[in-house]
């Protein structure tokens, strides 16, 4: 360890990899996410102010391709995504003092002054470079536009990162044998001049700068390969409209240059933490307390603050390298330590959002699982930089077996004994031996989170209970109230006193389990308001009769959810099934009803007045679990009607959608709503009528 403990007198910021703003979060981001929260608090715990900040990733080549496919534009695509990720974090107890994107004011401002800095100190050049491009469809193919094979390892590589082999970052033109990933055609490398950050302006700076970085081994070492060497220049522009303006030497911008998404992307940590400065008010925190440097001779110097980044072992070369770099040029200070984790697998493979290869966020929300029960096994299930599979078996495991029947039991008898026969915290002293133990429990929180061990701070409670556990069975109070109540209302204290010494320190990786046990022991507010060494101090001499803290899951409930998940690795891994192919399977089993043996006449046929229209409005009948009213425009008159199709569509999603209308449908009220009309459905799921071509609205259907 390099630095001075932690706590320091200066602020410290942690923050985690930016999710792109392009599909679900799954249990891979998650661990992420959990880690660095976990991080966070730990830090608030022994004293350090510190701020938790992050935003959405909105730019880069997939989120402007997913977007053109949707039909809408890559902003509004990016925010979609952005506002479920700031509503699903809090889910998991991951509460960031700010959450922004990249695409925000503030964001793109502050990048703008990086990259004016950079020019300002002569460290970035132009370069004639070749850039992949597709004649065919006549269009540059910037980073994963283009994939082909990896220079360094010769494993499949796509346009900027070379994912599936050495990890390593690649420069435009250095993908070989490009092929286009839109349209499938070999591109050709064409001449193009790019703006580069000249990276070995840096490379005494970096080589320093790793050898007193703090961090997980991983990303202590792993960049030490590619700093050796010649630094190559990063190129910082792109042939792309989405993205962040290139500014110029003058500020006039550069046509059709927009920055590289790893430029942008890393500047959002700075931007966070001034919109969180702008929240709260410099007194409470001074972003530049943090990110600019006092004495730049003097980087490790006393009066910077701490930067501490978590991510996924995937990006330590941008952390590690490149944004360093980013930093030290534009006069910033520079990262404390990385914390690169391990990735998380399914059965030895990658996760996939395209190929729904996962356990997605909201899924193990609505399977009725406790937050921080995930954020455990997250935490304690693996040394931080192990690749783990996700297993419901390993989190039923570590649920039942450390939480369960250790933590929770001992709390919850120690607490129950308690109430039962004192009415809460017995009168007495906690006895020297058990003052000790929690003593040491605390050294050692302190010592791990100063090393980084994460798990090791996640495992201090658990082993705390350990012991809380082998003392109650070891002294056996309940043999003891008759015969010496002196000694059992001795050991009953100390074991109260272990429990609260058990929520303070489980706090940081079960923030809400820890605030029950809190309000279990008579405590009032939040034990994430009490500092380390309230440890000691005496709970309440009255609680209340105390509630398992956890539950045990049963064996069914896991074969359930291995078989589920072993079902969608199986259809994730067939090849060759296109989309149509996978719709098909859905509707395998479904047998059509027989046919109606009554014929009517063409004229009967023409009795019914059934005219194309578009949805205006749908919303939800407050009342009705099936309803919803419409508008629909069909041509001559706009029509409400109400359909019982409230839980089989994303109504939010309709407005805009063709349709068919009976209009000579009998009026009828529903739920005090009047229908005037019927739009035409198939099946259970109400698939809706709508039309092939552009039929205008009105149109007559015959
Ligand atoms: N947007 C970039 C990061 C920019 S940071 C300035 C990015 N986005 S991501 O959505 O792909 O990943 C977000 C975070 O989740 C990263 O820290 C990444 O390493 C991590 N993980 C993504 N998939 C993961 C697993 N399967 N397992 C563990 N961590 C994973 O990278
Ligand atoms: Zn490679």
């Amino acid at each position: 360890m390099s630095h001075e403990a932690f706590p320091t007198d200066n602020p410290a910021v942690v923050t985690v990899g930016l999710p792109y703003a392009n599909g679900d979060l799954h249990v891979g981001h998650l661990r992420g996410y959990v880690t660095g929260d976990t991080v966070a608090r730990a830090l608030r715990r022994v004293g350090q102010q510190t701020a938790f900040v992050c935003g959405s990733d909105m730019h880069g080549t997939p989120i402007a391709v997913n977007a053109a496919k949707e039909g809408v534009s890559p902003e509004a695509f990016a925010l979609e995504y952005h506002e479920e990720y700031a509503e699903t974090f809090p889910k998991f107890n991951v509460e960031f003092d700010n959450y922004g994107h990249t695409h925000d004011e503030t964001n793109v401002e502050t990048t703008q002054e990086f990259v004016r800095s950079w020019i300002d100190g002569d460290h970035v050049v132009e370069k004639e470079i070749q850039v992949a491009y597709d004649p065919a469809d006549d269009q540059w193919l910037p980073d994963r536009l283009v994939e082909g094979t990896c220079p360094y390892c010769g494993e499949d590589a796509r346009g900027d990162e070379c994912d599936e082999g050495c990890q390593r970052h690649l420069e435009p033109g250095e993908v070989e044998d490009p092929v286009s990933t839109l349209s499938g055609n070999p591109a050709e490398y064409r001449e193009r001049e790019h703006k580069f950050l000249r990276l070995s302006d840096f490379q005494d700076y970096l080589q320093a700068f790793i050898d007193r970085m703090d961090g997980t081994d991983n990303a202590k070492n792993q960049p030490r390969e590619w700093i050796e060497g010649e630094l190559q220049d990063l190129c910082i522009t792109r042939d792309m409209d989405w993205g962040i303006d290139y500014p110029g030497e003058d500020g006039e911008g550069e046509e059709d240059l927009v920055l590289y998404v790893w430029v942008d992307a890393p500047i959002e940590y700075v931007s966070s933490t001034k919109q969180y400065t702008d929240r709260v008010g410099e007194d409470a925190f001074d972003w530049e307390e943090v990110w600019t440097v006092d004495d730049e001779d003097e980087l490790t110097g006393e009066d910077n603050g701490e930067i501490v980044h978590v991510i996924g072992r995937d990006i330590i070369q941008h952390h590690a390298v490149f944004w360093p770099a980013m930093l030290r040029g534009a006069g910033y200070n520079e990262p404390r330590a990385i914390l690169a984790t391990g990735f998380v697998g399914i059965d030895g493979k990658a996760l996939s959002t395209s190929r729904n290869r996962a356990v997605w966020a909201d899924e193990y929300l609505d399977e009725g699982f406790h937050p921080d029960l995930f954020r455990y096994y997250m935490i304690n299930g693996s040394g931080m930089e192990t690749d783990v599979d996700f297993s419901w078996d390993r989190f039923a495991e570590r649920v039942n077996g450390e939480l369960v029947g250790n933590l929770g039991n001992f709390c919850y008898r120690s607490l129950l004994f308690a109430e039962r026969n004192y009415d809460g915290t017995p009168d007495a002293d906690v006895s020297d031996d058990v003052r000790e133990r929690i003593e040491d429990a605390i050294d050692e929180f302190e010592a791990a989170l100063n090393e980084y061990r994460v798990r090791d701070v996640g495992a201090v409670p658990i082993e705390l209970a350990d012991y809380g556990n082998e003392y109650i069975q070891r002294n056996e109070p309940w043999k003891l109230t008759d015969d010496d109540p002196e000694r059992a209302a001795q050991v009953i204290r100390d074991c109260v006193q272990i429990a609260k010494a058990i929520a303070v320190l489980m706090q940081p990786v079960m923030p809400e389990k820890a605030d029950a046990l809190w309000a279990q022991l008579g405590e009032d507010g939040s034990v994430e308001d009490a500092r380390l060494d309230e440890a000691l101090d005496a709970p309440p001499a009255t609680f209340d009769e105390p509630e398992e803290l956890f539950g045990q899951i049963e064996d069914e409930r896991i074969e359930e959810l291995n078989e589920k998940l072993a079902e969608r690795v199986e259809e994730a891994t067939e090849d060759g099934e296109d989309d149509a192919e996978e719709a098909n399977e859905d509707t395998m089993d479904f047998e059509p009803e027989s046919l109606t043996d009554e014929r009517i006449s063409f004229d009967d046929f023409g009795d019914l007045d059934m005219r194309v229209g578009e949805i205006e409005t749908a919303e939800p009948i407050e009342d009705s679990d099936k309803l919803a009213r419409l508008e629909v425009d069909i041509g001559v008159e706009t029509r409400q009607v109400v359909a019982g199709i409230k839980q089989l569509h994303d109504l939010a999603e309709l407005p805009g959608t063709r349709v068919v209308l009976l209009a000579n449908m009998e009026k009828a009220e529903l739920f005090g709503v009047e229908s005037n009309g019927m739009v035409l459905a198939a099946g259970d799921e109400a698939d809706l009528l709508t039309t092939h071509g552009d039929a205008p609205l009105g149109s007559k259907i015959q």
